[in-house]
């Protein structure tokens, strides 16, 4: 018997200890996500006492901009976008602490100004040369501004400065090499967060808890009991004005490489040694490494993008992805990507994984869904007139929770089954929303819990599976040679294909 001392689960989950005052960088803060997502979040957690006192936030950017007018700028954010001030005296409290210094990424005088601020917050606001920076900047500036810090010195004391990456990190596996590369040279693994938030999100965490604390799942954990499996990150938003940044990257590389690509490999891998940075990290990796795309020799049977054209939402019309702002009118940059994933190991060899993602779709759902095999006679009339597999499904938002299908006899006379769901939700168990996951993942950088950031050589290992699709999806072809699909639609005819050729379809959301 395991008893509570001894079960690294419990010990890792004790996570309430506040991080020592530093100073938290950010790069890019004049953009969106500072001022939607990363001060908000932090407010929040000040709120909550969960930060130190002498927390200091530097902003930088190009914009010729002032303490003040950053500080205003921070305000409307946490008063549109988090949960608002509280009061005026929290928030007066808070804004001392929130500095901004203009500054090109490519001018090492930049960096020289701002170590010195940094050398006068330290003394000022008692920080201990404690920082993190974060690059929150266009992906083409993330090495450039790592090796500027680099050769600034500001990264040379792997104990007290860290350094946090946005994704994607690189555009394939060749220049996420050159980008690991560059960063290594100025820093060491330990100093890294290559930041993915769906990692910070308390469902996706969860998907541990429940597969290695729970002693009845794991043991159907494999080929023998799984017939396959479904991931699905559908959206209902559009390009919401990032053509700039969209039209370079697409499905894969904003959605698949990082978020799909870690809700996988949570689902796949075997279960680590502790809840060490490391030994999780490691089962990861593996089973990344182990993994490929069905079907080399005929990428459509593997992989299948699609393009979503005007359409209805809740009863409005939008506009088609090549008539939104900035995005080119014969782009076929894919809103939509799904594929067909191979793992050749021994839990399982023969277990097709399904990934499918889209902007534009009929509702916001993310889940996993583990589809059991069939029973191997069915003995029953079932209401749906065939086998319904046992459905695991694992939902990550909305309605955070967990729900098993299974069949059961409908009342009367004759022996017929029906599926049922057994459904577990988050919000009515526990009564309290979940933690922001910028707010999560920000707080363990500070505390210098890497668990939930990605390591080098999973970053490589994803976009090395990926390679022969960006390959092909990135050669120039004709407008008309990407599938499109309706928006306010689920997926496009050739992704239905996808699965019908295996005698599977989509799970209807
Ligand atoms: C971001 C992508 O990483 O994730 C966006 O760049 C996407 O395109 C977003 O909309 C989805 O995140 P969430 O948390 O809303 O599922």
């Amino acid at each position: 018997m395991v008893t509570l001392s001894e079960n690294p689960l419990r010990v890792g989950l004790q996570q309430d200890r506040i991080p020592e005052p530093q100073i938290l960088v950010i790069f890019g803060a004049s953009g969106d996500l500072t001022q939607r997502k990363l001060v908000p979040a932090i407010y929040q957690m000040h709120l909550e006492r969960k930060l130190p006192p002498e927390l200091t936030i530097v902003g930088v950017a190009r914009r010729d901009w002032s303490d003040d007018y950053f500080r205003e700028h921070l305000r409307q954010g946490i008063e549109e976008f988090g949960g608002g001030l509280q009061s005026e005296k929290i928030w007066h409290n808070f804004a001392q602490g929130l500095y901004y210094c203009s500054g090109n990424m490519d001018e090492q005088e930049s960096y020289q100004k701002l170590k010195s601020l940094l050398a006068e917050l330290d003394a000022k606001r008692l920080t201990r040369g404690n920082r993190v920076f974060y690059l929150s900047v266009a992906p083409r500036f993330f090495g450039e501004a790592a090796q500027q810090l680099g050769q600034a010195g500001m990264l040379e004391d792997p104990k007290k400065q860290r350094l946090v990456i946005e994704k994607p990190f690189g555009r394939d596996l060749g220049s996420a090499q050159v980008l690991n590369r560059v960063v290594r040279n100025v820093c060491t693994e330990e100093q890294v967060y290559r930041i993915d938030h769906y990692l910070g999100k308390e469902t996706v965490q969860n998907l541990m808890v429940f597969r290695f604390a729970n002693a009845i799942f794991e043991p159907l954990w494999n080929r023998q009991f799984v017939d396959h499996v479904q991931i699905t990150v559908a959206e209902t938003v559009g390009l919401e004005g990032r053509a700039g940044y969209y039209e370079t990257a697409g499905a894969l590389r904003d959605m698949v490489q990082n978020h799909l690509m870690q809700l996988f490999s949570l689902t796949a891998m075997e279960p680590p040694n502790s809840l060490d940075a490391d030994s999780i990290r490691t089962e990861k990796v593996k089973v990344v490494q182990a993994t490929r795309l069905a079907d080399f020799n005929n990428l459509e049977a593997a992989a299948v993008r699609g393009q979503y054209i005007k359409g209805w939402m809740n009863g409005q019309q939008v506009p088609g992805y090549r008539d939104e702002d900035g995005a080119s009118p014969e782009s076929t940059t894919p809103t939509y990507a799904a594929l067909k994933l191979s793992v050749d190991n021994w839990r399982w060899k023969g277990v097709p994984f399904y990934l499918r993602t889209g902007k534009r779709m009929p509702k916001k759902v993310t889940e996993i869904a583990i589809q059991f095999k069939e029973v191997p006679f069915l003995m029953f009339q079932s209401a749906a007139k065939q086998a319904n597999p046992n459905v695991l499904a694992l939902r990550i938002q909305p309605n955070e929770g967990i729900s098993m299908r299974f069949e059961v006899k409908t009342p009367g006379n004759s022996l017929r089954t029906r599926s049922v769901d057994m459904d577990f939700r988050y919000d009515t168990a526990f009564g309290k929303p979940s933690t922001d996951a910028y707010a999560r993942l920000l707080i363990d950088c500070m505390l210098g819990d890497q668990t939930l950031f990605t390591r080098g050589d999973e970053v490589e290992a994803s976009w090395r599976v990926l390679t022969p699709i960006l390959e092909a999806w990135d050669a120039p072809a004709a407008p008309d040679s990407i599938p499109f699909y309706e928006a306010g639609t689920w997926e496009p005819v050739e992704a239905e294909l996808l699965l019908n050729r295996d005698g599977r379809r989509w799970r209807r959301l």
